[in-house]
């Protein structure tokens, strides 16, 4: 009878789990196996007087003592450190006694619980691979002289990533329960910073542990709001059925802010920055949850596992405008400080975030995802909030409840509201209880909550707050691995977000003062699927010893503008603000008339420029050229050819605003009697309101030209004209260019030098006085617009 019985409900279990994410369905979910699943728990907490482990992994493990105490198992703990007996053991204990019992349990059997835990548990230190030996051979001994059936063993490493193959490797070598007692091993982020480092991790602990041991925590998967999304999904999802799509929701924001700093925890910290810490796992998570296809059964880890996998493929590939990132400001000396580096450290690790997600799911296709994280923001809160698009105008009654907000958000935690709570906006519909151990909130009515007075949602809170760790300790207890990552998901977490590290990693973040000055320095906005700061970066909050290796400076050089930044960040601005020059014509109403240069400098502009395509008023803007080396089109040393490949190729600008310099006619490169110059100018005249372009980006070259304006060119001669024919003195000889009267009519000049290469004639330049005959980039002087110098680092201080 019990063998039958027993029979049918592995099967169920197995059914409910599925084998290849579980245990082989064995000692699955053990309060519902009977008697015969019972037996000893050896729990083995390695680094168990760290700080995680002090605040709550003890209370989890003790938690999960008092409530199973007494109900057919028996259990002993272990906790392990580097440091020998004597001086771990009274650490162990000062925090194993300072435990408290899960509310609801009398003082006096609070007492005599934690005393019977107290003598279950001792410390050992754990720093050979002998000590584990020594460890296994103990837990034998003493499981054979009690006569005791073991069920288990638990070990939870709460060591740095690089410690754990090495533990793993001793654990199965040393600690491995015999046959029919399960072996969990709970493995704690990061899971490596990329995605080749956590393959190599996944290879190297897949040798000593098989998938179904390994228990990898993210811990916001325990928060108790988070654990609800998918059973509030399915469990409302009449109501949620026609709305959970792009036709309904506008956009997900989900969330984390912190007011702390990352002091005390950087040499963990500075290697790893907001992105890897809390954003590819707490917020991808949450993410995945609300974005996944609800489970037919919630339980089911198989399941869970292939919708999660099914929205990471298909999301839309981050790019480096995806995100915006920044740097509070005493961030550097922190790590300065507490990482020993001499003054001249940079650290480029970003501590915000703001990243846009899009996904090529038909049924979110367009709905932009934003996840937005950081250190020293001006409050503590974590949510998902989900709002739904109102196409409701109210014409006279604002208040109605049709034009309020509609949404949803999963708040989970401190903030405003203090406690995790899922709350529906009235206007949306009323959600059922999650489950039983929930109720609906009805105090403090009136506070404020994303533009709704907490009257006007459904709220719904759990019952009894429980710490995260503590609810996942207890999943680990029964098995049931839903809760925790899989090794297929976690890479493909890492394979989406690592194209993005990698394009950030030389990135400057924008430096931001930290609570209460951020004001809106840190609002971005979503512009196509990319995502940009709406604001200027204050560039004076930098302290003054840190402009020169920092972010962009400002000054002056030749008595114009100069930008200066290290290379990437100077391209960036340039890009930026040659968009704002375009947007401010566009909006003016004019077409923006830009005529951009050949050469090397500009390659990283233009490639950028291309990249960031979607937010350039392209459509109505007309690229000209500065200058033409007289050779056909299709040549790599052709200007138009190069800006043709690096930029026009990428974007969307009508054909007939792209105006190539006609250096070929009749079959013949630049010859005066064709006429091509003349023609050139007649059509700027003709499209160009006072043939004065809106923008010229030049570079200079060693000799001092600029376009192909060289040394020594009489060009006098040449009067007002627009456009000429000049000679260089390096191959090709022959060349088109606009003159300088066309270039000092422009109302916007920009001046590109870039490259350790120009540092002495960037020196050189900035001591003479104008001589155009021999220096022609002097003679760059618009008449009535702004000429700015972009000088890179490199080019500026030779470094
Ligand atoms: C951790 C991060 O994983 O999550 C921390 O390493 C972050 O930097 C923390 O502060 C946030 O978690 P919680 O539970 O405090 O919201």
């Amino acid at each position: 009878m019990w063998k039958a019985m027993w029979g049918l409900l592995l099967l169920l279990v197995l059914l409910a789990c599925g084998v290849s994410c579980d245990e082989g369905g064995q000692d699955q979910d053990e309060e519902q196996k009977g008697p015969s699943r019972r037996g000893h728990i050896t729990i083995v907490v390695v680094g168990a007087t760290g700080d995680l482990a002090k605040k709550y992994l003890w209370q989890g493990f003790f938690h999960q003592y008092v409530s199973r105490v007494g109900k057919g198992h028996s259990f002993s703990f272990y906790g392990g450190g580097l440091s020998p007996d004597d001086q771990g053991t009274p650490r162990l204990f000062e925090i194993l006694k300072s435990q408290t019992c899960p509310a609801g349990v009398s003082e006096e059997r609070c007492a005599l619980v934690k005393e019977q835990f107290l003598r279950l548990s001792q410390y050992r230190q754990l720093r050979s691979a002998e000590d584990y030996q020594a460890l296994g051979q103990h837990i034998e001994t003493q499981l054979r002289q009690e006569g005791m059936v073991e069920a288990g063993r638990l070990f939870y490493l709460s060591v740095p990533p690089t410690a754990y193959a090495d533990i793993a490797e001793r654990v199965n070598r040393s600690c491995r329960p015999p046959r029919g007692a399960w072996l969990r091993v709970v493995l704690e982020k990061p899971f490596g910073h990329d995605l080749s480092s956590a393959q190599e991790l996944g290879t190297r602990l897949a040798k000593s542990l098989k998938e179904e041991e390994m228990y990898r925590i993210d811990h916001y998967l325990g928060k108790q709001v988070v654990s609800q999304i998918l059973p509030f999904r399915k469990e409302n999802s009449k109501f949620l059925q026609p709305i959970w799509n792009k036709h309904h929701i506008d956009r997900v924001d989900i969330v984390l802010k912190e007011t702390l700093d990352a002091k005390g925890r950087l040499s963990f910290y500075d290697q790893y920055g907001v992105i890897r810490d809390v954003i590819q796992n707490h917020l991808t998570e949450v993410m995945t949850l609300l974005t996944m296809s609800v489970p037919k059964n919630l339980t089911d880890c198989n399941e869970i596992n292939r919708n999660k996998l099914r929205v990471f493929s298909s999301l839309h590939r981050l790019e480096k405008g995806s995100a915006v990132i920044g740097q509070y400001q005493a961030y550097n000396s922190e790590v300065q400080l507490e990482l020993n580096k001499t003054k001249d450290h940079f650290s480029l690790t970003p501590t915000f975030a703001g990243i846009a997600i899009h996904t090529t799911m038909p049924q979110y296709e367009g709905v932009p995802m934003f996840l937005v994280s950081g250190k020293r923001l001006d409050e503590r809160v974590g949510y998902a909030r989900v709002t739904f698009k109102n196409n409701v105008f109210c014409v006279e009654d604002q208040s109605s409840v049709t034009c309020k907000p509609k949404q949803i958000i999963f708040y989970i935690g401190h903030g405003l509201l203090q406690y995790p709570a899922i709350l529906v906006s009235k206007n949306l519909f009323k959600p059922a209880l999650v489950n039983s151990g929930w109720k609906e909130v009805t105090e403090n009515q009136d506070k404020l909550l994303f533009g709704l007075p907490l009257s006007e949602y459904y709220i719904q809170t759990p019952m009894v707050q429980r710490e995260a760790y503590t609810e996942l300790i207890s999943q680990v207890f029964r098995g049931r691995r839903d809760h925790f990552l899989s090794s297929d998901s976690l890479l493909a977490s890492w394979k989406f977000w690592t194209p993005l590290l990698k394009s950030q990693e030389h990135t400057f973040p924008r430096p931001y003062p930290g609570s209460p000055s951020n004001a809106n320095l840190l609002d971005f906005q979503l512009q196509g699927r990319e995502v940009r700061f709406t604001t200027e970066a204050l560039v004076n909050v930098i302290p003054q010893e840190r402009t020169e290796s920092f972010q962009v400076m400002h000054g002056k050089y030749r008595g114009a503008d100069m930008v200066s930044a290290w290379p990437e960040e100077l391209v960036e601005r340039l890009a930026h603000d040659i968009e704002e020059a375009a947007e401010e014509a566009v909006l003016g109403g004019a077409p923006f008339h830009m005529a951009l240069s050949g050469g090397s400098s500009p390659l990283a502009l233009f490639k950028r420029l291309a990249q960031h395509h979607h937010t350039f008023p392209w459509w109505n803007t007309h690229v000209w050229l500065a200058d033409e080396r007289c050779v056909p089109p299709t040549e790599d040393e052709s200007n138009f050819r190069t800006v043709h490949d690096h930029l026009l190729r990428h974007v969307r600008l009508p054909y007939f605003n792209i105006h190539p310099m006609p250096v070929e006619l009749n079959q013949r490169l630049c010859v005066e009697e064709d006429g091509g110059a003349g023609a050139y100018e007649r059509d700027i005249a003709r499209l160009v309101n006072a043939s004065s372009l809106s923008y010229v980006l030049l570079g200079v070259g060693f000799d001092g030209h600029t376009a192909s304006l060289f040394p020594g060119n009489r060009l006098e001669a040449r009067g007002e004209r627009l456009v000429t024919l000049t000679e260089s003195p390096v191959k090709p000889h022959q060349r088109m260019s606009l003159t300088f009267g066309a270039i000092n009519r422009a109302q916007r000049v920009s001046v590109l030098v870039m490259g350790k290469g120009k540092h002495e004639l960037v020196t050189q330049l900035s001591r003479i006085k104008d001589t155009p005959d021999r220096w022609p980039i002097t003679k760059i002087q618009p008449a009535n617009g702004r000429l700015v110098w972009y000088i890179d680092y490199e080019a500026l201080l030779g470094q």
